[in-house]
């Protein structure tokens, strides 16, 4: 494995690359990334790089969109396989007979879509986000030509079903939402917190907004995976719960290595995650491939919607 690191540090170096890695990635391949984060912090980390070469260590669509946010970079993602379920349970057709069916609602699509679903969305939001994009939009003269929305106004929320029914209830709004979900956070179920709860009566429970209602309603915290980074850092607490993919406990053991961590639910493993390894981040920088880039007519659509969301 050593051989392999020391391979791809030099070759990072000939290539002017920069190696980004989500916070799910294997333990290895966050530890040889120059970054490790969430979904918005690559991105915005891939656009503000001064690397020719990104190499993307996470599923497709945050590869798109670091596509979508920097064109002028080469986008490499080592395994053009990993998808995200998620993502890929809407399509853009599906969007754009769900708007016809709903023509006045504005539409916001969590960061998981294709570049295409992006195109036809009206703003983006990340999990950490969400609840202010929405809180937001009744202010907001965001929507070009839209004007400020009443706050009656109707909103699509695409496509997670359980970050809709988390974001209606922080926000008292109505969402029409669309039947996705993560297949990796549904496998945590209430029974495993409680289960950890009774284990570590002291520990605080942390979870992502892909949970299931029954398991956020168990949570001291719901926040994406950066901000369970950040406060496991900044709390007093020692012990944790986290009840989202299994990847994360690496990077927080590793800056917290006096706190403990405990899986909410080893099952809540996501797959797709898993398929980068240290020898496809090597042939990546090798051949520099496999390439992602979201054609310009898309990009152009997509790009609108995510500036939407960075100006709130
Ligand atoms: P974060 O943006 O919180 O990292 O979430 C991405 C994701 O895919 C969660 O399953
Ligand atoms: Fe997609 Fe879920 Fe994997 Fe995140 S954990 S990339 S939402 S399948």
């Amino acid at each position: 494995m050593q051989d392999i690191v020391k391979e791809i540090q030099q070759l990072k170096k000939e290539r002017n690359a920069v190696i980004l890695a989500h916070n799910y990635q294997l333990p290895e391949v966050q530890d040889v990334a120059d970054f490790t984060g969430d979904s918005l912090e690559l991105s915005r980390t891939a656009a503000s790089s001064k690397a020719g070469v990104v190499v993307f260590c996470g599923v497709y669509f945050m590869a798109e969109t670091a596509s979508v946010l920097c064109p002028d970079k080469v986008v490499l993602i080592p395994d053009a396989s990993a998808g995200c379920p998620m993502a890929n349970m809407i399509t853009a057709k599906d969007l754009i007979e769900l708007k016809k069916r709903n023509p006045k609602a504005m539409v916001v699509g969590y960061v998981n879509t294709t570049a295409e679903v992006k195109a036809e969305v009206d703003i983006c939001c990340t999990s950490s986000n969400a609840v202010d994009v929405v809180l937001k939009l009744k202010d907001a003269d965001l929507l070009s030509g839209a004007g400020p929305l009443p706050g009656t106004g109707e909103i699509i929320f695409i496509p997670d079903k359980y970050l809709a029914d988390y974001v209606s209830k922080k926000t008292g709004r109505r969402l029409i939402s669309w039947d996705g979900y993560c297949p990796t956070h549904v496998k945590i179920l209430p029974e495993d917190i409680i289960k950890q709860i009774r284990l570590h009566p002291k520990a605080k429970v942390m979870a992502h907004p892909e949970c299931t209602p029954e398991v956020i309603a168990l949570a001291d915290a719901v926040v994406s995976t950066g901000k369970m980074c950040r406060l496991a850092k900044e709390s007093q607490g020692k012990e944790f719960i986290v009840a989202t993919e299994v990847g994360i406990i690496h990077r927080l053991k590793k800056e917290n290595p006096e706190k403990k961590f405990y899986p909410a639910s080893e099952l809540a493993v996501c797959p797709n995650m898993k398929k980068i390894t240290l020898e496809k981040v090597l042939w990546s920088l090798q051949d520099l491939k496999e390439v992602v880039k979201v054609p310009d007519e898309i990009r152009k659509r997509a790009i609108k919607a995510i500036d939407k969301m960075l100006d709130i």
